[in-house]
């Protein structure tokens, strides 16, 4: 089911003056409607789900707008596979809008949750007892970040190695952290992955580092440029996507990918990331988040 995304170096000022060469995975091309990550990410989970054929559908979980559960829902639609969601509902604001919409008319069952029982899903213990009739199905973490996830995403950088050799920076979006262990998973010695936190927390780096157990001191977990946390999308970062665009035609979602290019912007301008390196950025997609941006 997975296609091929193309490797485009990109033509920006800052990145020309400074010498350093930016390629963009563009996983946001991977498929019109399940771009990015969150096609890497299914694609060995829908696999698992079929080749077992001990369940009798999928559950997840994500936010109102979450691109994973998008995704989700699309992908089980098109494999005919019972899909539950359990959907956060934000005080019960947030049970109408274009991402749910879609994800209705694709035939997912949505069970909506408070923001106290959200706080729960990474608890098995208590999901598992709460939704006990779906004890049978195959129960996917949010952001579909499974440890089948990595595999598929590994292969956004593996399928550049025939190209490319080896890259200086390789810099990817975080939330979960699955993304960042996935590319982990496949980089080399003499490569540096830096992951860019698109949330606020304190020890979250140390936290999404010991979860997805990547040790390497060649990863790093940046978390100085969430611009006031998940979704919070300031004109400055408005500004500067708007720029970025007008001059490379690249689309970047605020939420993720933009809070990374931005960063890695910073790096080449202060010079920690120096003339004549060669950059690999993944674009995981997420452009239909805009929707949810964009009624804020
Ligand atoms: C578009 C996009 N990029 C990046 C991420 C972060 O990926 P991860 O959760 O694997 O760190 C997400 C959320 O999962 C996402 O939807």
């Amino acid at each position: 089911m997975l296609g091929f995304s193309p490797l485009e170096r990109i033509d920006y000022s800052l990145f020309n003056e400074n010498g350093v060469s930016v390629f963009v995975k563009r996983d946001d091309e991977l498929h019109p409607v399940v771009s990015g990550n969150k096609f890497r990410k299914l694609k060995y989970i829908i696999e698992e789900y079929k080749t077992t054929q001990s369940y009798k559908g999928i559950v997840s979980f994500g936010g109102a707008f979450s691109n994973h559960i998008h995704a989700l829902a699309y992908l089980c639609r098109q494999e005919n596979i019972p899909c539950v969601l359990l959907v956060r509902s934000a005080g019960g604001k947030a049970r109408e809008n274009p991402t749910l919409d879609d994800v209705r008319q694709w035939g997912a069952d949505l069970i909506f949750l408070s923001d106290g029982q959200y706080k729960q899903r990474a608890n098995p213990s208590w999901y598992e007892k709460e939704f006990s009739q779906y004890s049978d199905y195959l129960w996917i973490p949010e952001g579909g970040s499974h440890p089948l996830s990595l595999r598929g995403v590994a292969e956004s950088l593996s399928e550049t190695r025939e190209e490319f050799d080896s890259f200086n920076y390789i810099i990817c979006p975080v939330g979960t952290g699955a993304t960042l262990a996935g590319l982990a998973s496949v980089m080399k010695s003499e490569e540096e992955l830096w992951g860019i936190s698109a949330l606020k927390g304190s020890q979250f780096d140390q936290s999404i580092k010991r979860h997805w157990q990547l040790e390497s001191h060649h990863i790093k977990i940046l978390t100085q440029w969430h611009f006031g946390g998940y979704g919070k999308a300031p004109t400055r970062l408005q500004e500067f996507l708007k720029e970025f665009y007008r001059q490379t035609g690249l689309l970047l979602d605020p939420i993720y990918n933009g809070k990374s290019m931005f960063a890695l912007c910073e790096m080449i301008k202060c010079g920690l990331i120096a003339r004549g390196n060669t950059v690999f950025f993944l674009h995981t997609g997420g452009l239909q988040g805009w929707r949810g941006y964009q009624n804020k």
